[in-house]
């Protein structure tokens, strides 16, 4: 299954690869002028089932352009073709392909292939982090203050939900410094590789964060909503980090979450 997911990642990079700043079509998405989608995230989506279905028929599918296919199996794909559909349509080489694989209720593989760097991360659950067949960890640092942090926006971020724009602004003078790239999956990976120290965001998509959490569980870090409680990729706030500074981050989305509305 991992090799099948790699190979589906793979042929969906080279095509976004081929198309990167020049898609033919670009659409909004439906009521959300800033949701684009382009040609090459349908294409894309549409090879990643291919290759799977050629071998699983009768599996599941959750995938961010398709929607859910079948609900009979214990098995479910969960498919994001283009995670950073905004980067990639102006040219900007920061985007992946997404894709995990849920058994009976829990995600047990997580793929995430960027074609700009070639850099292929692959999770097992029970079986470590990978990029390009090296092992990853998350990383040491245990200050907010010395910590690098990222972060990112949902579409409709002008109507501030779940006070994204203050819980941003709070890190902002807590931490060393925050980015925010654009595509949620490779922001997780770097949190496995420990390029970053901590991600959070609210409301994610399962397809945006599926494989990404694996990664970061894998490779020893902590994956909660901004309470510390247990999450799951269904839940709409993510907390991840390299588990030493998790209290801190969530100090900080507590004082945020706490601050009457104005
Ligand atoms: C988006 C990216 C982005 C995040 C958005 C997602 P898309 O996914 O992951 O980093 O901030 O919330 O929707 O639309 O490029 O697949
Ligand atoms: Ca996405
Ligand atoms: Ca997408």
């Amino acid at each position: 299954m991992v090799e099948l997911a790699i190979e589906a990642a793979r042929e969906a990079g080279r095509l976004l690869r081929l198309h990167i700043g020049r898609p033919r079509d670009i659409e909004v998405k439906l009521g959300q002028e800033t949701n684009l989608v382009t040609d090459a995230d349908k294409k894309a989506e549409k090879t990643i089932i291919r290759v799977i279905k050629s071998r699983y028929p009768s599996h599941d599918f959750l995938a961010e352009e398709s929607g859910l296919h079948n609900q009979v199996s214990d098995y479910r794909w969960i498919i994001d073709p283009l995670d950073g559909t905004t980067n990639f349509a102006h040219g900007v080489p920061i985007f992946c392909v997404s894709i995990a694989l849920e058994h009976k209720g829990r995600i047990i593989l997580g793929v995430v292939y960027d074609p700009n760097l070639d850099e292929l991360f692959v999770a097992e659950r029970g079986r470590g982090a990978f990029v390009n067949s090296r092992p990853i960890r998350v990383s040491k640092t245990s200050l907010l203050r010395e910590s690098l942090l990222v972060t990112g926006f949902p579409y409709n971020i002008a109507d501030n939900p779940d006070r994204a724009i203050e819980r941003f602004v709070a890190f902002l003078k807590e931490a060393r410094a925050v980015r925010r790239l654009g595509s949620a999956a490779l922001d997780l990976c770097y949190v496995a590789a420990g390029r970053f120290d901590g991600f959070w965001e609210v409301f994610l998509n399962p397809w945006d964060m599926a494989a990404g959490v694996l990664l970061v569980e894998e490779a020893g870090g902590t994956f909660t909503d901004f309470r510390g409680h247990p999450s799951s990729v269904y839940d709409k706030q993510v907390l991840t980090s390299n588990g030493l500074i998790h209290d801190s981050m969530i100090r900080v989305l507590k004082q945020v979450g706490e601050q009457p509305r104005r």
